[in-house]
């Protein structure tokens, strides 16, 4: 029993490390804070409102406007970090929104959502993340049980 515990505590210990040695590792990766005011200007300049609306934001409306529409912001039962949100934006079909049909926002299991790579700087990426993360509110859902008599 001893052994088994030595081992697994061992074991646990290797994992631990090991994650930090992947050379792949996003360990200690951080991007400066943007500016939010900077930021919905960009998301605008950028045209993002083409498939997008933003919660609690009234934004033009952008000139090749036309679905998919996904609504950034709103309520969400988690967190949606300033990780997920670059991400979402560098990577999209890392991880597709949920709560929409995979049909809908993707194809061949790529994301629908153009590639900005190649054209927007860090500082445009940072801003707008910056811009849209307060827009996402956590609400704990709301359990209602039945209670039997
Ligand atoms: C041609 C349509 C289109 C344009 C333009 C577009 N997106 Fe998207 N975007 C999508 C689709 C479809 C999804 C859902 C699939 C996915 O998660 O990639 C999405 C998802 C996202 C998500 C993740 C949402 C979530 O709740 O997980 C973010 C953040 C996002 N887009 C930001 C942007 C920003 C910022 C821009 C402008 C630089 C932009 N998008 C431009 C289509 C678009």
């Amino acid at each position: 029993m001893f052994r088994l515990v030595t081992l697994m505590i061992l074991g646990t210990a290797a994992a631990i490390a090991g994650c930090d040695r992947d050379p792949m590792s996003e360990t200690g990766f951080r991007l400066p804070d943007g500016d939010p005011v900077a930021g919905r200007k960009a998301f605008i300049y950028m045209q993002c409102n083409q498939c997008h609306t933003v919660a609690g934001e009234d934004l033009p409306e952008a000139l090749l406007a036309g679905p998919p529409y996904v609504e950034l912001g709103g309520p969400v039962s988690r967190v949606k970090t300033y990780g997920q949100l670059v991400t979402a934006i560098v990577n999209p079909s890392h991880e597709l929104a949920p709560g929409y049909a995979e049909e809908l926002v993707s194809e061949d299991g790529e994301s629908k959502m153009y590639n900005y790579n190649r054209f927007m700087t860090v500082q445009e990426l940072t801003d707008v993340v910056r811009f849209l993360q307060p827009h996402y509110d956590v609400v704990v859902p709301n359990y209602t049980y039945r209670v039997y008599q």
